[in-house]
């Protein structure tokens, strides 16, 4: 299923980005009491904002939300791109990496904005193709990452993507990069992780010592649509 991330994945990101999650809705939502995630898969994300707002989920993989309901969540199996609720249904709305994986941005950012009768709340996505890195050998295992998600019907650039979307639609919103603060260890940490999921997904890819890798993350609150 696209998208379908193994939640070690998921969990590893959501660990990183929990203070930034939280920022977030404090930022954009601070008043708001109902909040839907859009593709909350297995509801890393949900738990890192649980106590800051009341927050349910909806996932178009049943396994996914079956690991998120073990986890006491709140969260319906559907499809995010026709979503059974009225418009203006929720306080608010987030995604977070989501759009990376829906073939069709343009439909899941509207609906994403018909359910919200207030911001939606963009947390973060990806442009891999635009990674530091040091040295240049890590380029390679880059090319893998895109390859990968590319072949999984993914879009590595997804950040950028939704920006030029959003720009087309007549959109209002603010935007920016995610500010990460990890420690070196982190950081090699998830490059060893990186080397070891693309070498199991078949890349014949050698680990570079003491390599430096930051993907960039872009975020998104979007205010709705200009005229509508
Ligand atoms: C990479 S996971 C992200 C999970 C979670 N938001 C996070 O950041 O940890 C992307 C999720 O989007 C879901 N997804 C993709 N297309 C969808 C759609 N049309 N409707 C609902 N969920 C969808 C996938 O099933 C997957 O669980």
């Amino acid at each position: 299923m696209v998208g379908s991330v193994e939640e070690e994945v998921q969990r590893r990101q959501a660990a990183h980005l929990r203070e930034w999650h939280r920022h977030m809705m404090r930022r954009f939502a601070p008043e708001a009491r109902s909040v839907l995630e859009v593709g909350c898969g297995s509801g890393c994300v949900m738990e890192n904002v649980s106590d800051v707002c009341s927050i349910s989920g909806i996932d178009l993989d049943p396994r996914q939300v079956a690991s998120a309901k073990e986890k006491g969540l709140d969260v319906i199996q559907g499809n995010a791109l026709e979503m059974d609720a009225q418009d203006d249904s929720y306080d608010a709305v987030v995604c977070s990496f989501y759009l990376m994986w829906s073939r069709y941005m343009e439909k899941a950012l509207r609906e994403m904005i018909r359910v919200s009768r207030g911001p939606v709340i963009v947390m973060s996505e990806p442009v891999w193709s635009m990674s530091c890195h040091d040295p240049s050998e890590v380029w390679d295992l880059i090319e893998a990452q895109v390859l990968s998600i590319r072949h999984r019907g993914g879009d590595p650039d997804a950040g950028l993507t939704m920006i030029r979307f959003l720009r087309e639609m007549g959109a209002e919103f603010l935007f920016g990069t995610v500010p990460l603060e990890m420690r070196l260890h982190d950081m090699e940490d998830n490059i060893a992780f990186e080397y070891e999921y693309s070498i199991s997904k078949g890349f014949d890819l050698e680990p570079v010592p003491n390599a430096t890798l930051l993907v960039p993350f872009i975020w998104a609150c979007i205010n709705g649509i200009k005229g509508v």
